[in-house]
């Protein structure tokens, strides 16, 4: 064995969590060609900073197996990035190892690249090549950049469409996507929806691996990995339908939840383009960061669901729904733990970018549901923890932060107002819709946009996602809706336009 060769699979070790036995050096050897294309799941870049990205991959001939089709064996994975699409002119190039530990997923971080540019890369294994995808590097740090499309989506059940918006996300060739939780459904199969859960609701490593390999079997859904390179965030479907720190909706036993969470998490991790500082350790895995874009532009993505406290009013609630209660409000509670939330207040404070946006899960605005009994919040989001939110529009206010714009998914539908602090916006909110999952009836989103004032747009009956283009000057915000979900392909067109304009906080129809 040579010594490159031994020290690949001393770090395949490494990210295995585990010590290789010399037997598992040996039939690494062993494996230099796979019988079968293991490149199924397609490839995918993310995390972008100036000088790299993060190349994603997971070999799995077979994705609807536990493991995928593979052997126990590591495999030698090799890969390039080039300046141009035929992968002529290489400007990086190596070899990692695929562990069965790890799903044999492949997480590289690419180093000394060029700022704001674009890259192609692919990979080899076993004699044979993935597609070639396109990322790109973020800008030089403090650099003066004139422009950032982003384009954000949410909520892709499988069983409820297909996914048709991705054809023309790709075409709007954004610079960034987000994914702002859901990307996978945890429940069975049912017999609704145009196509079938592969199997029973996953709750170990094996059921979750399968539930992503039949996602990310989508060729649509590759294809726009892709394109550009994703920033991830999970919202509860990922683990749980509602679940929140340490506990579900049936109460289980929190050792035993945990140890489900720490599955779910695991397969998480094992899909997307995540920095190996995201490597889940038994439960906790670290999601919430920022990334800058130059001078223009700061995200800041959330964690909303890891550390959160037990429900709000649990006692008091209605299936989600809580009359207002002192919990709601009760300073000592966060949505975000302790740390999180530090962690966001100091950030804030410290952005020196022109726009703020905060990358998160749900609508931000409180929403009041009337009811004949009085009115009514959901326990399950921000209006739940009505201090959080409070904390966070007075941070927005009071550490005088740049232009901030909340992103946010969760509820399927399109929502656009202001985020107001002592009756003044503040801030902005757009939320995404949904790629494929259904959502409200616009009859019920009129009645509680009559309730809730501030909800300048909603449209919950088409599907889709939302492009955002940030100048300098303002940010552009289009709700882009698919006709339908329920055929493969379908049109889209502008449902609203919006904008802010910089320096003037609140949203304006464009
Ligand atoms: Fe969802």
């Amino acid at each position: 064995m040579t010594l490159h060769r031994r020290q690949l699979l001393a770090r395949a070790a490494i990210l295995a969590g585990a010590a290789l036995t010399p037997g598992a050096w040996t039939s690494a050897l062993a494996q230099a060609r796979l019988p079968e294309d293991p490149f199924s799941l397609g490839v995918a870049s993310g995390e972008p900073e100036p000088d790299g990205v993060v190349l994603w991959t997971r070999l799995a001939p077979r994705p609807l197996q536990p493991d995928g089709g593979m052997a126990p064996a590591p495999v030698a994975v090799r890969w390039v990035v080039a300046e141009d699409a035929a992968l002529s002119r290489v400007a990086a190039s190596g070899e990692t190892l695929g562990v069965a530990e790890a799903g044999h997923s492949v997480h590289v971080e690419v180093a000394g690249l060029r700022p704001d540019r674009q890259y192609w890369y692919r990979f080899t294994a076993g004699g044979h090549a993935s597609p070639v995808g396109r990322a790109r590097t973020a800008p030089a740090a403090g650099a003066d950049v004139r422009s950032l499309r982003l384009a954000y989506g949410s909520c892709q059940k499988y069983e409820a469409g297909f996914y048709g918006a991705y054809d023309h996300l790709v075409a709007d060739d954004p610079d960034l996507v987000l994914f702002l939780g859901d990307y996978i459904y945890e429940q069975a199969a049912t017999a609704k929806g145009v196509r079938r859960h592969p199997g029973p609701e996953p709750t170990d490593i094996a059921g979750y691996r399968v539930r992503y390999g039949a996602y990310k079997s989508d060729p649509k859904l590759q294809a726009a990995h892709a394109a550009a390179p994703w920033m991830v965030i999970w919202d509860d479907h990922e683990v749980e339908n509602d679940y929140g720190g340490d506990h579900d909706r049936a109460d289980s036993d929190p050792a035993w939840f945990l140890a489900r969470r720490a599955a779910a998490y695991q397969a998480y991790y094992e899909h997307m383009p995540l920095r190996r500082r995201s490597r889940p350790v038994g439960p906790q895995m670290q999601l919430f960061r920022s990334l800058d874009w130059g001078r223009l532009a700061q995200l800041q993505f959330l964690d909303t669901r890891q550390y959160r406290p037990q429900r709000t009013c649990a006692a008091l609630a209605d299936g989600k729904l809580i009359p207002d209660c002192p919990e709601r409000t009760d300073p000592a509670r966060s949505l975000l733990g302790a740390a999180q939330e530090r962690w966001l207040m100091d950030t804030l404070a410290g952005s020196e970018a022109r726009w703020n946006l905060l990358a998160q899960q749900y609508v931000f605005n409180e929403i009041r549901r009337p009811t004949p009994e009085g009115v009514r919040y959901s326990n399950d989001g921000w209006s739940g923890y009505a201090q959080t939110r409070g904390r966070i529009l007075r941070q927005w206010r009071d550490a005088r932060v740049s232009n901030p714009v909340a992103l946010g998914g969760d509820i399927h539908c399109f929502i656009a107002g202001d985020l107001a602090l002592d009756g003044k916006p503040v801030a902005s909110e757009f939320v995404g819709g949904s790629i494929s999952s259904l959502g409200a009836a616009n009859t019920e989103l009129q009645a509680l946009a009559a309730a809730n004032p501030a909800l300048r747009f909603t449209e919950g009956e088409r599907r889709g996602y939302g492009l955002v283009e940030i100048t300098p000057e303002g940010c552009g915000v289009r709700f882009r809706g698919i006709d339908t979900a329920l055929q493969p392909t379908s049109p889209v067109r502008d449902l609203a336009r919006f904008h802010v304009e910089t320096g003037r906080p609140g949203m304006q129809h464009a």
